[in-house]
């Protein structure tokens, strides 16, 4: 068995390797590793130097996530690293691959840092709902500055080598080989016999109030909800006004509090559930993959735009196919436009505009997808067009190559049946923008290949998207859900509130926005389309609730024509409208229906409990197979808040016997049509 920390030496320089797959994190058997290699550096005279390296991808990614909830062994981090940092002889860390949290703090406690070019730094921490708990909001000033401390250990943006060189948090960068470089710099300062420079001796930083007030306003604005950013400034701040034992006592002490969260209880859940739901049964890592370089798309909508300007950013190559000469000017036109756009913004420079630009290849002819080793689909939503474009590249596309449609709720079982390779048929729904939206949902029709679910899943990662598998229904995870959600707000205008006090409780409740707004931004148009495409499926009562019919009707198209649900003045900004209102008190007049006051909570529990119900009768189904699954499509598919870890974890937090009595109270007042019984909801437990 490999061992996690060895030991080894040449002359004078002692090195400890680091080999605790797959990212390096400081585990208990790390730390203690590491204190033993300190224990012979300082008892070995012979010995002058340490180098801290680490085997495999990556220099210590963080502490290890897994032993926060469980008792604190010994050596904590911090301790270690300020024995390291106290150490008589110097101690040089080795950087490679992503140095991260408790890896980069231990980075600083050391006395020099080489690092390799393509080395990546930051402080994830704020990503758990926690902050650097091991001198990072400490050390990082002091090496720093304020600025860069702010970007990594508050916004937890990352830096490359070049931009930490420039703000001093390394010292030196090598395009060579990097042990190479290590061991002549420690031979170096051996032969100077330099003394260690310690990064708690740096004089600290003056108190720029307002610089720290300006991050913590847009820290309130960008990262709305959440606690550990405004915790995370408040660390710096203390630290910049006390000594460095106090500073780092305080930041340990808040850390420690932050773990004990709610909120790092829900974003750590995320973080580990983003990762399981790439095994799902029948698909794991040793599943095997289908080469995927060349990929088709066709229908150059908005979507079919997104998912190529994506494919060409991850590398493959795209044969993008519209159905006329004027939608692939259109479509390729605006594609350039956006590139070009990126290049002013300075999000990529002119050499990776002109490579996107050249892996794409146009064409309205449908035979060019025989190249392609999967096509993706993304037409208009009509069931007819589908089926006759499947049972089309049924004949045409290559041996092997996987078929995948972008539809959002129609028949997958379907399009593959029309397509004659069932096998080879899935669907891979993107959310919209698709250059943006971190979810793909692969969904799996009956018959499938695993190969091909864990084909197009890794092809989501390679794009930097998070896949989650779902069966085939209505709508898949996030659309089912989101209908639900829908339906309530129609019903609770009939029933008495309005737009904007629906909205308002879902953005404080921590959605981006509600979802009259959101309509607003889609397109009133768009969901009429869509409303009369499934009149067939809608109860009376859905069919009586038809705002956006009515909307439609009024010309109210949305954000786009300058009114829907709200209306939009010169600024753009959206603006209650009394015409919607007049528009909802003639409906309940022409019903019937009394309207009468809804508090906010009866709102709030109304909209998020729909999806509560929706996710655990996706369970009961079988269509996903864990609550893991759900949480992580509502939180990148559709912004349900992340610091609340997703509807069904929310849902278990705030106690499911209450949630579950709550959601019986609704199904005795409106029918178990809108309220149905979930046995999954009734075990009382997601997880
Ligand atoms: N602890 C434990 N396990 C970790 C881990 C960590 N810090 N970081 C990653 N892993 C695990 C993942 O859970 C995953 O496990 P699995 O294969 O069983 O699902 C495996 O490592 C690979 O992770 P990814 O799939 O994310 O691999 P990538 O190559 O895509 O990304 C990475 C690698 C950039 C290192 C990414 O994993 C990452 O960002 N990790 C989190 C780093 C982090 O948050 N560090 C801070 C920790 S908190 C801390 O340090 C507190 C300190 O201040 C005291």
């Amino acid at each position: 068995m490999r061992e996690t920390v060895t030991f080894s030496r040449d002359g004078a320089i002692a090195t400890v390797l680091i080999d605790n797959p797959p990212v390096n994190a400081a585990s208990a058997a790390v730390r203690t590793g590491l204190a033993a290699a300190l224990d012979r550096l300082d008892s070995d005279d012979s010995l002058q130097a340490l180098i801290i390296r680490c085997a495999g991808r990556t220099f210590i990614a963080g502490a290890d996530i897994k032993e926060f909830d469980g008792p604190q062994t010994e050596p904590q981090l911090p301790e270690l690293i300020a024995r390291i940092e106290a150490s008589a002889k110097p101690v040089i860390a080795e950087l490679h691959g992503t140095i991260l949290g408790g890896g980069l703090e231990l980075a600083l406690g050391c006395h020099a840092r080489i690092a390799a070019h393509d080395a990546q730094f930051g402080f994830p921490e704020v990503r758990l709902g926690i902050i650097p708990g091991a001198g990072g909001t400490v050390r990082t000033p002091r090496l720093a500055g304020l600025p860069l401390t702010i970007s990594l250990a508050v916004e937890g943006k990352q830096v490359g080598s070049e931009e930490a060189l420039a703000a001093g948090l390394i010292d030196r960068i090598t395009d060579g080989a990097l042990e190479t470089a290590t061991a002549e710099f420690a031979r170096a300062i051996v032969a100077k016999g330099e003394p260690p420079r310690r990064t708690r001796d740096l004089p600290s930083p003056v108190a720029d109030n307002e610089l720290l007030d300006a991050a913590e306003q847009t820290a309130r604005r960008r990262q709305r909800g959440q606690d550990a950013p405004l915790i995370a400034l408040q660390a710096i701040r203390f630290g910049l006004a006390h000594d460095v034992d106090a500073a780092l006592a305080e930041e340990h002490r808040l850390c420690r509090q932050a773990i004990a969260s709610p909120q790092s209880s829900a974003l750590r859940h995320l973080f580990l559930a983003e990762r399981a739901v790439a095994r799902t049964p029948g698909i794991n890592p040793a599943t095997p993959v289908r080469p995927i370089n060349q990929v088709a798309v066709i229908g150059l909508g908005t979507m079919g735009r997104g998912i190529v300007t994506t494919l060409a950013a991850a590398g493959l190559k795209v044969i993008a196919i519209a159905r006329s000469d004027e939608s692939l000017t259109k479509a390729r036109t605006a594609i350039d436009k956006a590139w070009a756009q990126s290049v002013t913004r300075g999000q990529i420079d002119e050499p990776a505009r002109i490579d996107r630009a050249d892996r794409v290849s146009w064409s309205t002819d449908l035979s060019a997808v025989a190249g392609a080793d999967l096509v993706i689909e993304s037409v208009g939503e009509v069931r007819e067009i589908k089926e006759a474009l499947f049972a089309a590249l049924g004949s045409i596309a290559k041996p092997g190559a996987i078929l995948a449609t972008n539809t959002s709720y129609l028949d997958i079982d379907a399009l593959a049946a029309a397509s004659g390779r069932p096998a080879d048929t899935c669907g891979m729904h993107f959310f919209n923008p698709a250059d943006v939206m971190k979810l793909v949902e692969c969904v799996r029709g009956k018959a499938t290949a695993p190969d091909v679910v864990a084909s197009v899943m890794a092809l989501s990662k390679r794009l930097g998207k998070i896949a989650v598998v779902s069966g085939v229904c209505d709508g898949f995870i996030v659309n089912r859900m989101l209908a639900k959600r829908s339906r309530e707000a129609y019903f609770l205008l009939e029933e008495g509130a309005s737009p904007w006090a629906i909205d308002r409780v879902l953005v404080d409740f921590g959605f981006p926005m509600g979802p009259f707004a959101l309509g607003d931004l889609a397109g009133i148009d768009l969901q009429h389309t869509v409303r009369q495409a499934r009149a067939d499926r809608l109860t009376p009562r859905e069919k009586r609730a038809d705002f956006v019919d009515q909307l439609f009707a009024a010309g109210r198209l949305g954000r786009r024509s300058g009114a829907g649900w709200y209306a939009y003045g010169e600024d753009g900004k959206a603006k209650p409208d009394p015409m919607t209102e007049a528009l909802i008190a003639a409906h309940a007049t022409k019903h019937a229906i009394k309207r009468v006051e809804i508090t906010d909570e009866e709102i709030r529990d109304r909209l998020i409990f729909a999806m509560v119900n929706e996710g655990a009768r996706l369970i009961d189904e079988g269509i996903v197979s864990r609550a893991q699954e759900i949480d992580v499509a509502m939180v990148n598919g559709i912004g349900f808040p992340r610091h609340l870890g997703g509807p069904l974890w929310w849902a278990q937090e705030m106690g499911l016997t209450g949630v579950a009595d709550k959601i019986a109270r609704f199904r005795d007042e409106q029918g178990d049509t809108y309220w149905p019984t979930s046995p999954t909801l009734g075990k009382g437990q997601f997880y």
